[in-house]
Parts: C-alpha cells; structure tokens; sequence
C-alpha cells in the first residue's frame, strides 16, 4: 500500500502543556495564569488535557498548586481534565477534588525512572496495585506512560522489549492507553516504525498513543510514522513546551499547532480550531515570558486562508 493512502478521517490530540509544559518552566505560573490558559485549550477544542501533576511539591515546585487548579478549573461538557498521579497519596489527591482521569508514570529505563520517582521500574510497577486498581474502583479512566522509549538521557540505548514488557504491565492492571515516551527527543523514523511494529504485534490501536518530544526537530516525522502504521492518539503541546526535570537536555514537546497545522493540511481531523489553538500558544507564552519554540506559533497562520 502506498503512502497516506490510510489516513484516518480523524485523530485524538491529549494536551499536556499545563503539566509536561509548566512542569519545566523557570517562571512559577499563579493560578489565575493557568486557568486562563486551560480554558483557552478547551475554547480551541481540546477535550483530552493534562492539567497538573499530583506529586511532591518538593519534586516539582510548579505544579505545587495542582488541588487548587483541579477545584478551579472550568468544566465545559466534553472536556476531561487528567492529572499524572504517582501513588496512593495522589490518588487521594485527585480524588478529593474531583479529577476523573489520572496517568500514571514509569521508564523502560531503570536509571530514569530511579531519578524520576526515586524507585526502580520493578518496584514502580508494584506500587502502582496501590494506585490503579483503586482508581478505577472508584471510576476513574487510568492512562500510562512509559517514558524514554527511544532512548535514555542516562543509559543510551533502550531494549524495545523492555518498552513491551513495561507496556504490558500498565495494561494489565488496568491502564486503557499507554503513552510511548520520546522523553529526550531522540527517536527517528526507522526507529519509530521498528518499536511500533513490536507494539503491535501484542497490542491493539486504541491502547497505543505516541508522546513526543522535539529536542532534535524529529517529533513530526515520528508521528507520521505513527499515523501510516495506524496510531490515532497523539500527545502534544501548544507553543512546543515542556521537557523533563529528570531528563536533561530534553526540551519541550511536539507543539500542538504543528501538528494540528499538519494533520488539518492532509485532511485528519482533530477538532481544534487552528486560529484558536494558536491564540492559547500567544496565552501560554505570555505566561512563560520567554519565546516558545513552535514553528507554527512563531510563524502564524496569517495569510494562508483564502
Ligand atoms: P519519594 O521521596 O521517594 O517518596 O518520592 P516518599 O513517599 O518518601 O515521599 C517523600 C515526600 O514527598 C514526603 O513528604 C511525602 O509526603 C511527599 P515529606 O514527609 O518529606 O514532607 N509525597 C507527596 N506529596 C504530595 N503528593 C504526593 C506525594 N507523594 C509523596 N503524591 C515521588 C516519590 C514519586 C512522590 C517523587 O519522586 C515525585 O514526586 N517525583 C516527581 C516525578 C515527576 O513528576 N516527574 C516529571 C513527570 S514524568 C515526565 O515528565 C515524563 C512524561 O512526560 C513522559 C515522557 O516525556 O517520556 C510523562
Ligand atoms: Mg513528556
């Protein structure tokens, strides 16, 4: 079969600027600051959006407001506000003020893993019994991510099967989705075609959504990939922000509005509003103070409408 000849009439975009993005910023963003920015996301027409992390302040100073933000947050119908939440201790958290979808978190390397939650990915998985099982008991959706699945900031290289196995585990307890990681921006094409041909000899579309960080510029050549050999769910981040605080050297993700601008031109539907998607890039950068590294956001979309 030649190239786009399956495109989807539709994809699924899950945005994580208010929590992959803030969670890497300098600048603390306060409250109102991002409540604005979350209802400029929804207005855009995103439905899926990562609102903050239920961790410890200690660990991520920025998202230490994520109760408050929770309590304040908009809730217009269609849109479900998630938050990643690492142990019980969150999960109470998100619970508490009403959160309905929580991600848990977790590396295919045991060196960024032992520096992202301090424990090692065997132990990770344990714990999460404490988490996952009791979260969809109480009817919440639970998304996982497996981080660093095209390579490790601290080990280099990691094994596709261990990507697998992690995989596997998240899904087995209960998790309806697992978000594969390009936590540093490293993975290329090939690459992206050889992992998902071993996702998908075990699992199935819906449980398989691609998270991609553009340290190198290779985030959208890695969806397409994504998207010929059949993935509908993509995580993004408007203007391009975001990174990992365990992760150095990995800058922010996938920006929205490329991959809105992008899938919008070859005739995928996301249901955001390129015009409005690329106001909440202009909120999201007012409140960083800094210039945000989406090619779209820099560029604009003046004059290429009829
Ligand atoms: P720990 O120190 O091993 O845990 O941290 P602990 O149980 O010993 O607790 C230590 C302190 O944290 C205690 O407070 C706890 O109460 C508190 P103290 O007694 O010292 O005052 N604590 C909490 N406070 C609030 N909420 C909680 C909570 N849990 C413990 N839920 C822990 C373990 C996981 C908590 C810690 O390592 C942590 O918070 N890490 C943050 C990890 C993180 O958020 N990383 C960035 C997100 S992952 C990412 O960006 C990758 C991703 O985007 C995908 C990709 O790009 O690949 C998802
Ligand atoms: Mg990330």
């Amino acid at each position: 079969m030649g190239l786009f000849e399956s495109l989807p009439a539709e994809v699924s975009l899950y945005e994580v600027s208010l929590r992959d993005g803030l969670q890497n910023e300098r600048a603390t963003v306060i409250l109102r600051d991002k409540l604005r920015l979350a209802d400029a996301l929804a207005n855009a027409g995103l439905k899926r959006i990562e609102l903050t992390s239920f961790v410890s302040p200690k660990w991520i100073p920025q998202l230490a407001d994520a109760d408050e933000v929770s309590r304040h947050v908009s809730r217009p119908p269609g849109v479900m506000w998630s938050a990643l939440c690492p142990n019980a201790r969150g999960l109470e958290r998100a619970r508490a003020v009403g959160i309905e979808e929580i991600a848990v978190f977790i590396s295919a390397s045991e060196t960024h893993n032992l520096r992202n939650v301090n424990k090692s990915v065997a132990k990770t998985l344990e714990a999460f019994h404490e988490v996952i099982a009791p979260a969809l008991a109480s009817g919440l959706r639970v998304r996982g991510y497996v981080s660093t699945a095209w390579g490790c900031p601290y080990e280099g290289a990691i094994d596709p099967g261990s990507v697998v196995d992690v995989a596997r585990s998240l899904l087995a307890q209960g998790c309806y989705q697992v978000s594969l990681g390009d936590t540093i921006g490293c993975g290329t094409p090939r690459q992206t075609r050889d992992l998902l041909a071993l996702m998908f000899r075990e699992f199935q579309v819906p449980q398989l959504a691609l998270h991609m960080h553009d340290t190198r510029g290779t985030a959208l050549a890695n969806v397409l990939v994504g998207l010929e050999m059949g993935v509908r769910d993509f995580d993004s981040s408007v203007g391009g922000m975001g990174g990992c605080p365990y992760a150095p050297g990995a800058a922010g993700n996938l920006a929205t509005e490329d991959l809105v601008y992008m899938l919008a031109g070859m005739g995928v539907g996301t249901g955001i509003d390129l015009e409005k998607i690329v106001e909440a890039g202009r909120v999201a950068e007012s409140l960083v103070g800094r210039v945000l590294p989406g090619k779209v956001h820099q560029a604009g979309i003046r004059g290429l409408r009829a």
